[in-house]
């Protein structure tokens, strides 16, 4: 639970997309945040406020004149670890960019010293307006944090210019890296390699392996939500790109090591959660193979060692993290694997364990460090073993 202890306030204000932060704010309180909800007066036109005091299990304040709302404004906007408005309406954002306080959401937006991020949405013409342009540049100017508004469906019908506001994952995860702004991997480059590499045996088919790039992909998302600079190197994986990661698309092992190569001089911090092919078909056909052609033997030949052709390119001080999936003895083995490649992370686990390595939401593993430490963790969810992985480069980050 990334967010434990943290206090969120979620303003919404009167757009239809504020159906989408009734979302939101269930993803917040799944990541373990206290959320407050204050609704403007047309939000509460379009969602009532017993939905959001069922999803927080809090009460909903919308006005500053209420019951609880006396001083409400002072005291959540001092309270708040982080604001977030979503959606953010044209009025609301003209409102906040004049310094108006005519209401609760406004007035704790005036007040709040914790980041403000938000999620504006409205009817693609009234986006592209002057006026609403210039709002919010105030706003940004002022340091205001803003997430979309995308391109795609508007309530009205189709659209291709911005107005829709981003999905709720892509406004957690923004909120998620204003939430740990500061910390060890800000402005760092990480480069994460995940899913399989693939070999041709012919136009048609390929030698792959059950990696489904999972592990690599959550580990890209908590970088980003870190404050890193991510770029994730992904084989073929059915995976959604995670928000804010630049990614390469590679097919083989040779692609691999030479998106790996030109990655590395800027890289800060590499970690290696692909699974490349270790062998390639020495001569792949040209053509379909035939089942009526009878028996194959096929001969294959070693691919790239991509964690070993790094060696010579390493800049002094890149953390260099490489990954051990092993069937039997995987610490030791693990081991020597941060040896032999001069690694300072080795991340171990066991393929014949249930719950770890592939096709999976969890993994098992062991972390083996250059200094000795090794820490053995339970079986996890995915994401959760990427924040522990991360952990323990933050720690040793110099
Ligand atoms: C059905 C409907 C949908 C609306 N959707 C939006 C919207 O997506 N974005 C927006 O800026 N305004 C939208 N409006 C207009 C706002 O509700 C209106 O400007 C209101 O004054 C906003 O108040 P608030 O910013 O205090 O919440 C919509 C109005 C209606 C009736």
């Amino acid at each position: 639970m990334p967010w434990t202890g943290r206090h969120v306030v979620l303003g919404v204000s009167g757009g239809i997309a504020s159906y989408k932060s009734c979302l939101l704010a269930r993803r917040l309180v799944e990541r373990g945040a206290r959320v407050d909800v204050v609704l403007t007066r047309a939000a509460a036109e379009f969602v009532r406020p017993l939905t959001f005091e069922a999803l927080t299990g809090r009460p909903v304040l919308s006005s500053i004149w209420e019951r609880d709302g006396a001083l409400a404004h002072v005291r959540l906007a001092h309270a708040a670890d982080l604001v977030i408005v979503a959606p953010a309406t044209a009025h609301l954002i003209a409102r906040v960019a004049q310094g108006l306080a005519d209401d609760l959401l406004t007035s704790l937006l005036l007040a709040a010293t914790a980041p403000v991020l938000i999620a504006p949405a409205m009817n693609d013409e009234m986006y592209a307006n002057p006026i609403t342009q210039s709002n919010l540049r105030a706003l940004t100017s002022r340091g205001i944090s803003s997430v979309g508004p995308e391109i795609g469906g508007l309530a009205e019908g189709p659209s291709e210019r911005p107005g829709r506001m981003s999905e709720p994952e892509t406004i957690a995860a923004h909120a998620a890296r204003l939430l740990r702004r500061g910390g060890p991997l800000a402005g760092k480059r990480v480069v994460v390699t995940a899913g399989p590499t693939r070999e041709s045996l012919d136009p048609v088919r390929v030698i792959t392996n059950r990696s489904s790039g999972r592990m690599g992909y959550r580990l890209a998302e908590a970088a980003w939500e870190r404050g890193g600079d991510v770029v994730l190197i992904s084989g073929p994986t059915s995976l959604v790109a995670p928000v804010g990661v630049a990614v390469r698309r590679i097919e083989t092992t040779a692609d691999l090591a030479r998106a790996v190569g030109e990655a590395l001089p800027a890289a800060d911090v590499l970690v290696m959660a692909a699974a490349p092919a270790d062998y390639r078909p020495a001569e792949p056909s040209a053509t379909k193979r035939s089942r009526g052609d009878g028996a194959l033997t096929l001969a294959l030949e070693p691919t790239e060692d991509v964690l070993a052709s790094t060696l010579p390119l390493r800049k002094a001080g890149t953390f260099m993290v490489g990954f051990a999936l092993e069937t039997g003895d995987a610490a030791a083995r693990g081991r020597g694997k941060l040896a032999r490649k001069a690694l300072d992370l080795i991340v171990v686990n066991d393929a014949l364990e249930p719950g770890a390595g592939f096709e999976v939401d969890t993994n098992r593993v062991t972390l083996i460090a250059r200094d000795g430490a090794e820490q053995v963790l339970p079986l996890m969810d995915k994401r959760a073993v990427a924040d522990a992985i991360l952990d323990a480069i933050e720690a040793r980050l110099g």
